[in-house]
């Protein structure tokens, strides 16, 4: 089958989601290039398998365009591209400087851009390919003290559903994915701004209160494996969904979030996490 997914180009494939997706994808008999800033093989992966760790920063354009040139030289093709690298932080909005915002849009979105529009142009040629995006729950449930992680998630979401209609026909499909939440080290990895860690902040007492609630929920969160599992449903799938929450109750969350009033919305979640 021509469209069959054999290479697969994995962002932020050293832990979590990504290194479940990679661990589960080599085991399916996927030839799994992992990229990391450290270039780590993937937590927990022993082999066997075709699992290739590399060093790619996703804000390095130069570094992506090496990477993927060295898949098709390798490989002589690339069938899909798994944007999961991201990162979040936390704070109120009003105290976040406009250097942490930026911060927070780098990898989680510009480095999405960057790895998505390296690899377009090879599945164009190709006349197929898939790209998968990592997004988060968080898209859709505006998260108090972490409006510009939720504010960053809902691009890559919305991002992600315009590229399928402009890239279906060059025979490529696109599917974004939203993890509740997932017990990685993407917790421990998340900065708080600065003028929240101020204890005269007026926002400090809910910050820190908002934080730890969510902090708690991630740790108690589902395996990583679970969300590696969707990716690769997604994968042998012939026709990807455009949009996939795993897991029944996180589906059914998503699925209230957008029909109940959005003021019996926001006032739900003010209650959990502020
Ligand atoms: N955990 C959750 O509850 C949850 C829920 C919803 C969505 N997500 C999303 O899932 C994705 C994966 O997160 P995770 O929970 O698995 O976190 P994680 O365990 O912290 O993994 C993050 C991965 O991204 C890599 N990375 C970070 N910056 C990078 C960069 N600039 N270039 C290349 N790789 C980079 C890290 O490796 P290096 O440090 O070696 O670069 C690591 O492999 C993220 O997009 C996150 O927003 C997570």
């Amino acid at each position: 089958m021509k469209d069959e997914v054999r290479v697969v180009l994995l962002t932020g494939g050293s832990s979590g989601i990504g290194a479940a997706a990679a661990r589960l994808m080599c085991e399916a008999g996927m030839t799994v290039y992992a990229a990391s800033r450290s270039g780590k093989a993937p937590e927990g992966f022993s082999g066997p398998g075709n699992m290739h760790p590399v060093v790619m920063d996703v804000n390095d354009e130069d570094a992506i365009k090496d990477v993927v040139g060295r898949i098709i030289e390798e490989q002589g093709r690339l069938d899909a591209v798994v944007c999961n690298a991201g990162n979040g932080i936390a704070g109120p909005i009003e105290e976040t400087s406009i250097e942490e915002v930026e911060t927070q849009f780098r990898t989680t979105f510009y480095g999405v851009v960057k790895t998505i529009d390296a690899c377009l142009p090879v599945f164009r040629e190709q006349k197929h390919g898939r790209v998968i995006t990592i997004s988060s729950v968080a898209a859709v449930a505006p998260l108090p003290y972490q409006g510009f992680y939720s504010a960053v998630k809902a691009a890559v979401l919305n991002l992600t559903k315009a590229l399928a209609i402009e890239t279906r026909p060059f025979g490529i499909q696109c599917c974004s994915i939203m993890p509740g939440d997932v017990r990685t080290g993407f917790t421990a990895a998340r900065k708080v701004v600065q003028k929240a860690q101020d204890e005269s902040s007026p926002y400090h007492e809910r910050t820190v209160r908002g934080i730890a609630a969510m902090s708690k929920d991630e740790q108690e969160g589902m395996e990583p494996e679970v969300i590696g599992r969707a990716v690769l449903r997604q994968l042998r799938r012939r026709r990807m969904k455009a949009e996939v929450t795993p897991t029944f109750i996180y589906s059914l969350l998503v699925w209230a979030i957008r029909r109940f009033p959005q003021s019996f919305v926001l006032r739900i979640i003010g209650k959990l996490y502020s």
